[in-house]
């Protein structure tokens, strides 16, 4: 097993619903499917590490419902340290209600519920988890001033932070130069860079601005990694899509255990590559992931294809 690796971040219990295609303003469709399952991105991505046999813990906040035992126990089964978890008695589970269209592709609201109350205080509380981490997973699904108090935490106990931008349209820059690793899908990556045309030029900007590695993942293209070393595209597992929702999820949370056990980013970023591949086959984000033997099946069948 790897280095302890960190999860701060949102639980929600995923709403979803299977449509032929994403409705657009006063258009209305009848669904196929509907099924609640654990998700939210801290969440998922403590899952995903759990699962590929990181050691992983959980800082985050429940309702005291049956959505919240729910979310609390996919994260037990999945070997997910729990101690940083807090059910807050006077406010629901967070909620996601996702349309999954028949080609795979998502759009999420969410109703934040408890994951709002995850401040500073609870960080505080637990910020003993950390001090022996090697890297901390954040989010934008919780307030961007518990972001920003945990990066400084990260920062001060020497953790790696590995922060996914999702649902913000700005970043401060005393914030992405503490930054390790970011890791924006492209449309997160045009939000917050308009001003540049190509990916490359975007994630030379975010490098001028502190962060050390860029990694912007591109859905079927596969994504782009850039630090001060490397400049390149992976391209992806070559997986059929069901269900897209929480690839990057997957990504996050293979690329840190496989960064935890001492592996360099190239290695890291390829492992994601197929962990992220593999959970967009079935439907859903936590019970899409795989685990470690699965994945290493996977890794030999693609490999061999991709050497034909
Ligand atoms: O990244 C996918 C996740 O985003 C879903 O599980 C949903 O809960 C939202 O947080």
């Amino acid at each position: 097993q790897g280095g302890k690796v960190v999860v701060v971040g949102s639980m929600n219990m995923d709403c979803m619903i299977n449509v032929s295609h994403i409705p657009t303003g006063g258009e209305t469709v009848r669904a196929g499917n509907m099924v609640s399952l654990p998700g939210g991105k801290g969440a998922n991505q403590a899952v995903g590490a759990g699962k590929l046999e990181g050691l992983v813990y959980m800082i985050g906040r429940l309702g005291n419902d049956s959505d919240g035992k729910e979310i609390y126990n996919s994260l037990v089964s999945s070997g997910v340290k729990t101690d940083g978890v807090v059910f807050d008695d006077s406010i629901p589970t967070g909620k996601a209600y996702i349309n999954v269209a028949a080609d795979g592709e998502s759009t999420i609201v969410i109703y934040p519920g408890a994951n709002e109350r995850l401040d500073r205080s609870q960080v505080r509380q637990y910020e003993q988890l950390l001090d022996d981490a090697q890297y901390c997973l954040l989010t934008m699904e919780i307030s961007e001033e518990t972001v920003e108090y945990t990066i400084k935490k990260c920062q001060k106990k020497n953790v790696k932070v590995i922060l996914k931008p999702s649902a913000v349209e700005k970043m401060k820059e005393s914030l992405l130069e503490k930054v390790d690793y970011f890791v924006p899908n492209e449309k997160e990556v045009m939000q917050l860079i308009p001003e540049a045309p190509t990916i490359e030029e975007r994630a030379d900007i975010l490098m001028q601005k502190g962060v050390k590695n860029v990694i912007i993942t591109l859905g079927q293209n596969g994504c782009y990694l850039q630090n001060a070393d490397y400049k390149g595209y992976f391209p992806a597992a070559g997986f059929y899509p069901v269900d897209t929702t929480g690839a990057a999820d997957a990504f996050i949370s293979a690329l840190a255990v496989s960064l935890s056990e001492g592996n360099d980013i190239l290695q890291a970023v390829s492992f994601a590559t197929y962990a992220a591949g593999v959970s967009i086959t079935r439907q859903g984000v936590q019970p899409a992931m795989v685990d470690r033997r699965g994945l290493s099946l996977y890794q030999e069948e693609i490999g061999s294809f991709y050497n034909e």
